[in-house]
């Protein structure tokens, strides 16, 4: 029988993978997962230290959000949003207000993280046109963030890695430069901190001298995700915000990546203290279990959308407020009171910091550490690595060795970072950190 690897490769082409490494990493067929686990075909156990690309908030098939998905798809499995509307829309989007900093009217959802900064990225285009502001039609955006890979959201990246082959057709836009905290710990997570840096200071004064021309400024708030795990600071965050927002900027803030919990708060923006004007989540949204986005829009926003001669707001994707995804996100809210999760949190924090000392003070090969909520990465010196594993290469060298431990790792070149399931035991957490410290002896020696 031809087995599904080989049936795969026949008919799939897998995201983020190059061809040529599909023959030595090929994709692991994965039967069912539970938990902080996958379980591949065979049986094996496969300990998802990423979240599964930072979705899965209280572990994965949580029967609790299992149970809200089979219930809302037996009573109403989908219906166009557009001239319709239902209970799991609605009161995801309550839910939603309620539980965000203050300051938030009305929520537009869409289907994934890239479709979200397009809508922020469109709205506030349109919010301009339509307020007189017609010179203001670009966007800046900070050196080395990630927002998403459709044409809008890759325009606003800040990494050449992710633009570099589709430049000649994206739009311009002006980059901001931002910190990076080395050795950022949670502790670190002050209203000031990065503040009082060079890079907020420059960082400013770009605001300030194109004002007039830009619409937007988009940000990732605290920390730069697919940008190895960069910290910027609470401080820089605000900071910026404050003065966009004074100079008319608005601000896009994207929470995909850190939005339910990963910093410690449900959202980053509470560290902050600040509202930004639009702010895009997915990933955690549905728990982690089902496609979906949304923007929160600052109240009085949709005021420049009505009345003529304003134009409405043109733009709509198929599946927009999936019933079953909203009742999905809806479960993984009251999960979040019922386990009183947040509340936790702290613990977990400090139970991944320990590991996260412990690996490092045991690893010559680690040359920075850092960690934000529960979020932890390493930063590995690569100076003398096998010429394998050079250019590029040691990400997968690093995942290759981590897998065959029986641990699914993703590193971002040579940051090699933690982010699982905020309901990760100790014993699980134990198991993240002797492999990580195998993986990177064995690839680094
Ligand atoms: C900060 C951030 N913004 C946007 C996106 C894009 O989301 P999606 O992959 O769902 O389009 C991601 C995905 O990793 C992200 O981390």
């Amino acid at each position: 029988m031809t087995s599904l690897r080989d049936r795969d490769a026949r008919v799939l082409w897998h995201p983020a993978t190059h061809f040529r490494d599909l023959e030595r990493l090929p994709p692991i067929p994965v039967e069912r997962a539970r938990g902080s686990w996958l379980f591949d075909h065979e049986g094996n156990a496969i300990l998802d230290g990423i979240s599964s690309w930072w979705t899965s908030v209280h572990g994965h098939g949580h029967p609790r959000i299992v149970e809200a998905i089979r219930a809302q798809v037996e009573r109403l499995d989908h219906v166009m949003f557009a001239g319709f509307t239902h209970e799991p829309a609605v009161a995801l989007a309550e839910s939603l207000i309620r539980r965000a900093p203050p300051g938030y009217g009305k929520v537009f959802f869409a289907d994934c993280g890239s479709a979200a900064v397009e809508v922020a990225l469109k709205m506030s285009f349109q919010y301009h046109q339509q307020t007189g502001q017609t010179r203001r039609t670009r966007f800046a955006t900070l050196r080395n963030s990630y927002h998403g890979e459709t044409m809008g959201a890759l325009a606003v990246c800040g990494s050449d890695a992710y633009r570099d082959a589709f430049a000649p057709l994206l739009m311009d836009v002006l980059e901001l430069p931002a910190p990076a905290l080395d050795r950022h710990e949670h502790a670190d997570l002050r209203r000031d901190v990065g503040a009082d840096s060079p890079e907020a200071d420059a960082a400013v004064a770009l605001l300030e001298r194109h004002q007039h021309e830009l619409a937007a400024l988009v940000i990732e708030p605290l920390i730069q995700c697919a940008g190895r795990m960069t910290m910027t600071g609470a401080g820089f965050y605000r900071r910026l915000t404050l003065a966009a927002q004074r100079l008319g900027v608005h601000v896009i803030s994207d929470e995909i990546a850190v939005g339910f919990g990963r910093t410690g708060r449900l959202l980053a923006s509470e560290w902050a203290g600040v509202t930004p004007d639009l702010l895009c989540l997915s990933k955690g949204l549905s728990g982690g279990v089902l496609p979906l986005a949304c923007v929160l829009i600052r109240e009085g926003f949709e005021a420049a959308f009505s009345g003529a001669p304003a134009r409405s707001f043109m733009h709509s994707h198929t599946f927009t407020a999936n019933p079953v995804a909203c009742a999905a996100g809806l479960a993984s809210l009251e999960l979040f009171d019922e386990t009183r999760l947040l509340a936790r949190l702290d613990g977990r924090i400090e139970a991944v910091a320990r590991r996260r000392h412990a690996v490092a003070e045991g690893c010559t090969r680690v040359r920075h550490h850092r960690q934000l909520g529960m979020i932890a990465a390493f930063e590995v010196r690569d100076d003398d690595a096998a010429p394998r594993v050079r250019g590029g290469r040691l990400g997968l060298a690093l995942r290759e060795a981590a897998l065959a431990r029986g641990v699914l790792l993703r590193p971002l070149h040579d940051t090699i970072y933690w982010m699982p399931p905020l309901t990760i035991s100790d014993e699980e957490l134990d198991r993240l950190a002797a492999v990580t410290r195998d993986a990177i002896e064995a690839v680094l020696g």
